[in-house]
């Protein structure tokens, strides 16, 4: 479907849709209210990754690369549920270098096979951070010249080695405070803030047809953060610097509200002629888990991707992993857990659930 009839199909359902998923049955017609709290079989027996593609959509998921290999049934849910993948771990630098100038791109070279055996795109994730750095780097105590010298030679080599394999890279991450700001990295103190022109420069050079993205978290609806990544890229994009998109982690929490003016916010970066992604989709919970937080999850997920399919060159909505069996959640957010779209033994959560219709409703299936 051409994006422009997306937007306006997913426009007239949004409206209908507009006060939260579990209302909608009250004003929408009885078969959409169906389709929103229990898909209809066919619905239900088409992917997400399947229903996307109608809607011009690709549905992502982050891969954990130990799951994928000792565990059958996610293997199955990986390749057949979703249309692109990202690395959650394999392509940050600490695992791609662990001592500086040995390479190990064993694993996520095994994604990228696995991506390609199955027609999925990839999302490269990610060049220039501040966490999961070699500890080679953290203590290497060096020098402006040296550390732009061992970035450049960072971005251009993984680009290079995964030269024409990559759909979207996330070139730089999270360098952003909440305040606006900008993070107090490693590379903003001993770079300047030129280290993310620089970035997309080197990207760019090394592979010219990935699409170059920003991303970030906290940066969902209209707030200082989401402004001054604004700002940032309307600047880059004047001085014709190749950031191609801007990634929207999406790591939302039931406790708070959700992001419901997050088209709003999508649109400012549309019309910069910017490419949209939601890079990390996922909706915590703090235990234990009860059928109001089941829904109040539902809705923040059908929000994050509402605000997505409104949005003319969103091209992507990606979830941090899809069962609750293997999450970072419970390890980082203590007394917090469940935040995927599948439970633990694979089976739909109404979070699944909001998100099929959205999508046949976007595909025009509605
Ligand atoms: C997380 C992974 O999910 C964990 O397994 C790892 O221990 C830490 O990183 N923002 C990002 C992701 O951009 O790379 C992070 O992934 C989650 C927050």
């Amino acid at each position: 479907m051409h994006k422009a009839n997306r937007a306006a199909v997913v426009g007239t359902a949004a409206a209908a849709l507009l006060v939260s998923t579990f209302t909608v049955a009250a004003s929408a017609t009885p078969e959409n209210a169906a389709q929103h709290t229990k898909p209809k079989s066919d619905v239900a027996a088409k992917t997400l990754g399947a229903l996307g593609k109608r809607a011009d959509l690709r549905i992502g998921t982050a891969v954990d690369m130990s799951a994928l290999a000792s565990d059958a049934p996610y293997r199955a849910k990986a390749a057949g549920e979703f249309s692109s993948v990202t690395p959650e771990n394999v392509m940050k630098w600490e695992a791609v270098e662990p001592r500086r100038g040995t390479y190990d791109w064993a694993a996520a070279d095994k994604l990228v096979d696995f991506a390609e055996e199955n027609g999925q795109l990839v999302r490269g994730h990610t060049l220039v951070w501040h966490s999961q750095l070699p500890a080679w780097l953290n203590n290497g105590d060096f020098t402006a010249d040296e550390l732009r010298d061992i970035l450049h030679r960072h971005i251009t080599g993984q680009v290079t080695h995964f030269k024409g394999k990559i759909w979207q890279w996330d070139v730089v991450n999270e360098a952003f405070n909440d305040d606006g700001t900008m993070r107090n990295s490693i590379w903003l103190q001993k770079l300047g803030p030129g280290y993310i022109a620089d970035a997309f420069r080197w990207a760019h050079q090394a592979d010219p047809k990935a699409k170059l993205f920003i991303n970030d978290y906290n940066i969902e609806g209209v707030n200082a953060k989401s402004t001054a990544l604004h700002n940032l890229v309307a600047q880059l994009r004047k001085e014709h610097v190749p950031v191609h998109g801007v990634g929207i982690q999406g790591h939302l929490d039931v406790q708070y509200s959700a992001p419901h003016d997050i088209a709003t916010n999508m649109k400012r970066f549309d019309d910069l002629g910017l490419e949209t992604a939601i890079t990390e989709a996922d909706v915590r919970i703090p235990m234990p888990v009860d059928n109001t937080k089941l829904e109040a999850q539902a809705e923040a997920y059908d929000v994050l991707l509402r605000g997505c399919l409104l949005t003319e060159h969103c091209t992507d909505f990606t979830v941090w992993g899809f069962t609750d069996k293997y999450s970072w959640v419970p390890g980082v957010f203590k007394g917090e857990g469940a935040a995927n779209i599948l439970d633990e033994n694979f089976e739909a959560k109404a979070a699944y659930n909001a998100m099929s219709a959205d999508l046949a409703l976007a595909a025009g299936r509605g």
